[in-house]
């Protein structure tokens, strides 16, 4: 795909800097602007940026963006995925202007250490990109009384930390947001920032030092009504109205960044994200191009949503076969991730490894090198679709290696809204909701389940699914309909839920 776009220089504007910024374009992107060519970018799902301060003119600037959707093995992800690869630009086109010295990046958290005195710490760091020299920055908690001057030195960035009295703490139940404001004598920058701290303890996962179960869904970034990407206010909210009304108070935004305003809106309604980068599948995991393009998507992600109270877990990877490459890999990559951000937890969905070495055994167990690497273990498990009957799943039970908090982050089936028989229809209302039942009683039986996020909310596009008359291009195992309407199983895992 080619798009071009002209426009005029804002007229009576101080801005001295101008850059343009894209939400998302899937996936290789070719940016020129007045003919110059700005930069190349991969990575269909996370934001990018090019200076065109020294090429922009009075009147008719030309802007030419090339897409390319096409699937190439060392991309991430590859060349096989369930979902519709929706190609080109994908989410907003922005024209950003800025004074000649800049507030680059910020980042403020919750000291987890002061979490049980009375004043907390908050901490963090501001990057300013522009003319050298100090400059002082203030940072601004109207709510708290701070206001705060720090000084950025050389290298353009500054670490601060101060105490804060009252400080009302962010959850589900109590999504508090405060108005932080970052100034400079050249602007004002304002946002809304909820303080949390996440840990894990044994089994139990922390939020603010309580344990908390994920009561969560699976959710692609897609409004099935529009059959495009979820990119506008009005798709976050419809997608997180739905799961609200399932009783949720977490999301697996599955399998690649979803859309920032689906992030903002969870911090505004609290509900808890998990967010994850499309290492999904085969990857090249010998291929170090490959893990370089990793954490670069990693790195425009985590600069996106650091601030999001609600994202709480990176996960590193979905449904991928331990080896030497892979497991070097993703260790790496989790070391890297912890490098750039210490305010969330990571994790993976693994196999069990009766899918590794294909002997059936009525215990699982999870011994994935990979294991280690992570703070959660997330397993996807399909008993009773993809194998073995389900019946089966009162005599099955779950071990992992390590102790660590487990989340089961996909179980459950295909189901045609409106297709009715017994409980042995496959396809039908009925088998799904009889396979929610099953599955939730047996997850029940796994010693310190911290969560869970069935497959999924939604019916979504996908060309893999091409069984004619029930799939017709969509993956069938939403609990609500490609029309928006509720399937049988939705009540199952609502009443669930209610009872958590
Ligand atoms: C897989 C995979 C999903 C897929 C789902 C399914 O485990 O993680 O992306 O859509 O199961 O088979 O429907």
């Amino acid at each position: 795909m080619w798009y071009r776009r002209t426009f005029d220089k804002p007229e009576h504007s101080e801005a001295q800097r101008f850059f343009i910024n894209i939400g998302a374009a899937n996936y290789k992107t070719t940016v020129t602007f007045n003919g110059e060519l700005l930069g190349k970018h991969e990575g269909g799902f996370t934001p990018f940026s090019y200076e065109i301060t020294d090429l922009i003119k009075a009147k008719d600037n030309y802007l030419i963006i090339g897409v390319d959707a096409g699937r190439v093995a060392d991309y991430i992800p590859a060349q096989v995925t369930d979902w519709f690869n929706y190609g080109g630009i994908t989410r907003s086109v922005k024209l950003i202007a800025t004074p000649q010295t800049f507030v680059n990046n910020y980042f403020i958290a919750l000291d987890k250490n002061t979490l049980e005195s009375k004043s907390k710490t908050l901490y963090g760091k501001v990057e300013l990109n522009g003319a050298s020299g100090a400059k002082n920055v203030t940072i601004k908690i109207p709510e708290l009384n701070i206001e705060k001057a720090i000084t950025i030195n050389q290298d353009h960035s500054a670490n601060f930390s101060f105490e804060v009295k009252n400080l009302k703490l962010w959850s589900p139940k109590s999504p508090k947001l405060y108005q932080v404001i970052i100034e400079t004598e050249d602007e004002q920058l304002k946002d809304a920032i909820g303080f949390r701290t996440i840990e894990t303890e044994g089994r139990a996962i922390l939020l603010n030092g309580e344990p908390v179960f994920l009561k969560g869904i699976c959710l692609h970034d897609e409004n099935p009504f529009k059959k495009d990407r979820a990119n506008t206010r009005e798709d976050a909210e419809l997608l997180l109205n739905w799961a609200q009304e399932l009783g949720c108070n977490f999301i697996r935004l599955a399998h690649y960044p979803h859309q920032e305003e689906i992030v903002r809106l969870a911090d505004k309604k609290g509900i808890l994200l998990w967010e994850e980068l499309p290492l999904y599948w085969g990857i090249q995991w010998g291929n170090q191009k490959v893990l370089e393009k990793a954490k670069m998507q990693y790195d425009e992600l985590i600069n996106r949503d650091y601030n999001r109270a609600s994202s709480i877990i990176w996960s590193i990877a979905n449904e991928t076969a331990p080896g030497t490459d892979r497991n070097a890999f993703l260790s790496e990559l989790a070391d890297y991730i912890r490098t750039k951000d210490k305010t969330r937890l990571i994790s993976a969905a693994v196999k069990k490894d009766q899918e590794l070495d294909g002997h059936p055994d009525s215990v699982y167990t999870y011994n994935d090198p990979l294991i280690e690497k992570l703070d959660i273990i997330s397993i996807n498990e399909y008993l009773g679709w993809y194998g073995g009957l389900l019946e089966e799943s009162r005599t099955k039970s779950f071990t992992t290696g390590m102790k660590k908090p487990i989340i089961v982050s996909e179980f459950g089936d295909g189901a045609l809204k409106g297709f009715h028989g017994d409980k042995h229809t496959r396809w039908s209302e009925e088998f799904q909701e009889n396979l929610y039942k099953e599955s939730l009683a047996m997850f029940d039986k796994i010693e310190g389940l911290s969560g869970m996020t069935p497959w999924i909310l939604v019916d979504f596009r996908s060309p893999l699914r091409q069984l004619r008359g029930t799939q017709d291009g969509w993956n069938r195992k939403g609990l609500i309909s490609q029309k928006g309407e509720k399937k049988n199983a939705f009540y199952i895992l609502k009443a669930y839920y209610d009872k958590k």
